[in-house]
């Protein structure tokens, strides 16, 4: 049996002595998407954080392909062909765009072999190849940090929230290029998200993310789902 890209079991996790996740279990197989849906506060990026490895499990283990990497720092874990795309806009703003592409990629024969791929998914980013990245719109610096992690050509992405504060033309696109690379690259995708129509038309399965815990479990393209969901997502 072929191990999955990514499993976590029993993880338990916080801030200091404060718990935010509580014994959460979940696995994404290869190429597959998984859209972890839930409201502000509920612990979307603690858990991704944890996976990463910027917070260490109080309790449980994360693997990676069968290899258990609980606690392991974020540029290994990177290394190992994850990229991370966080909630927070991580950009350099007084480097260009480029400069901000190129650190996705260990070189410049990497890049130039790679960057071509960003014609179709994100042109914008090589029109404006050397402007100021600071200068750019909030929904043109998603894209950029979206393109700097596709450029690394990673084994799992994780991406945090990736739809909020854009235009609904934007989150399309955003919906086509990762449904694009799934296709092209067999990437496997954890994605957290409130946007459920957005984070359905991607994902194969959905977990709900209930104040730490998943409370609700489902396939994406069940119609019962949106129903359920709409329960767990009420303000
Ligand atoms: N750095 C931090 N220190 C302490 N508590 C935090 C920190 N970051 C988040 N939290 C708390 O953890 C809980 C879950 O937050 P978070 O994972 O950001 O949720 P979500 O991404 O679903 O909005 C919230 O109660 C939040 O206040
Ligand atoms: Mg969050």
């Amino acid at each position: 049996m072929i191990a999955p890209m990514l499993e976590v079991e029993g993880l338990t996790a916080g801030y200091g002595r404060t718990v935010v996740l509580r014994d959460v279990s979940l696995a994404l197989g290869q190429g597959e998407i998984l859209a972890v849906l839930g409201k502000n506060g509920m612990g979307k990026s603690t858990l991704l954080k944890t996976v990463m490895g910027f917070l260490a499990p109080m309790a449980g283990s994360v693997s990676l392909e069968g290899r258990d990497v609980s606690g392991q720092p974020p540029h290994l874990t990177a290394r190992a062909g994850v990229a991370y795309t966080p909630q927070e806009y991580t950009i350099f703003q007084d480097l260009t765009v480029e400069e901000n592409l190129r650190l996705g990629v260990p070189d410049d024969t990497t890049f130039a072999e790679r960057a071509e791929m960003l014609r179709d998914h994100f042109p914008r980013m090589l029109e404006r190849s050397r402007q100021r990245a600071g200068t750019l719109s909030g929904g043109e610096q998603k894209m950029l940090i979206m393109s700097r992690a596709l450029l690394a050509r990673p084994r799992l992405m994780l991406i945090d929230e990736v739809s909020e504060g854009l235009q609904p033309s934007m989150i399309n696109r955003m919906a086509e290029v990762l449904t694009r690379v799934r296709e092209g690259f067999g990437t496997s995708i954890l994605i957290v998200e409130q946007h459920l129509a957005f984070a359905l038309s991607i994902a194969d399965r959905y977990a709900v993310l209930k104040l730490g815990e998943i409370v609700e479990e489902g396939e994406a393209g069940d119609p019962a789902a949106a129903g359920v969901l709409g329960e767990h997502m009420k303000v």
